[in-house]
């Protein structure tokens, strides 16, 4: 290779490197990130004596596809409403569902069933519970052999007391 080219070669690799450092850091100040897989925190944890229950982010939001056989959109689990309406999209910031469903009354799912809607939808479990459990029920019904779990068991583990 001539010095020529050696110095050409060089001169492309700075300015292409250059450009890619820089939309990465552009990149890297607005997008929001997020693990592939969440264990979900839940404040009660200690309490009920659950360990935390597992979401594979990645696939639930690439893979997986709901009743109607489209891929999941960010929106069915991530939303502020505005009047009733949903107004939250893609790249917009994403809460934390405790942000919002802050409710204290530390209930199980199966009991906070039992409270007036208003206050229902404030507790955490409840949130949680409605919005993984619909769709595993929908998802379920027009295909029984999707492993989108309905039972216990499979979404949280007892923690094991120490004898
Ligand atoms: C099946 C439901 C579901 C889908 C689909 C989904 N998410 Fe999430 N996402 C969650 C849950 C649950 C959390 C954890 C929230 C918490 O800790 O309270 C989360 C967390 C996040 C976070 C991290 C928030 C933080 O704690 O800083 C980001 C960012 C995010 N999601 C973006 C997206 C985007 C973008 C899409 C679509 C490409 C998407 N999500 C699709 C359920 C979902
Ligand atoms: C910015 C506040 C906010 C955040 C963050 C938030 N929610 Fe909600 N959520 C609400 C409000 C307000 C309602 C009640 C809407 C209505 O009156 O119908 C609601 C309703 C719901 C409902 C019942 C109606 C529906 O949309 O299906 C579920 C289930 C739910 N949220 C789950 C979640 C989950 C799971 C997360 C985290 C991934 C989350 N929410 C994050 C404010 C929030
Ligand atoms: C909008 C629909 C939808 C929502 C909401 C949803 N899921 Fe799923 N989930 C699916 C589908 C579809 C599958 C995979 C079915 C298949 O591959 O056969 C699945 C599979 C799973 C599995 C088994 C496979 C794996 O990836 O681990 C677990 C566990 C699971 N979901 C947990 C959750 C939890 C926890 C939540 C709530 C935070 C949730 N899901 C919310 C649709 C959903
Ligand atoms: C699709 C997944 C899924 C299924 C199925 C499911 N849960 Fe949950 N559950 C969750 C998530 C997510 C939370 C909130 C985060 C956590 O506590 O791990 C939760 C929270 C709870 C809580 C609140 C206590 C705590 O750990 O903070 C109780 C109690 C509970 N679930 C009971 C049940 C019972 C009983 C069943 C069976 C009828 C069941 N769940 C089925 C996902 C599921």
């Amino acid at each position: 290779m001539s010095k020529k080219c050696i110095w050409l070669v060089i001169f492309f690799f700075v300015v292409v490197s250059g450009m890619v450092g820089i939309s990465a850091v552009e990149g890297g100040e607005k997008a929001q990130k997020v693990d592939d897989e969440i264990l979900i925190q839940n404040k009660y944890e200690k309490d009920k004596g659950y360990e935390k229950s597992l979401l594979t982010h990645k696939k639930h939001a690439e893979e997986y596809k709901n009743d109607k056989g489209e891929t999941i959109a960010c929106a069915d689990c991530h939303h502020v409403y505005k009047t009733g309406v949903n107004v939250w999209k893609k790249g917009d910031k994403v809460d934390k569902c405790v942000t919002c469903h802050s409710g204290t009354k530390n209930l199980s799912p199966s009991k906070a069933k039992k409270l007036k809607k208003e206050e229902q939808v404030k507790e955490l479990a409840w949130a949680y519970h409605e919005n993984c459990y619909n769709c595993h029920k929908a998802v379920k019904a027009v295909n029984k052999k999707a492993n989108a779990p309905k039972s216990c068991a499979k979404c949280h583990k007892k923690i094991k007391k120490k004898k």
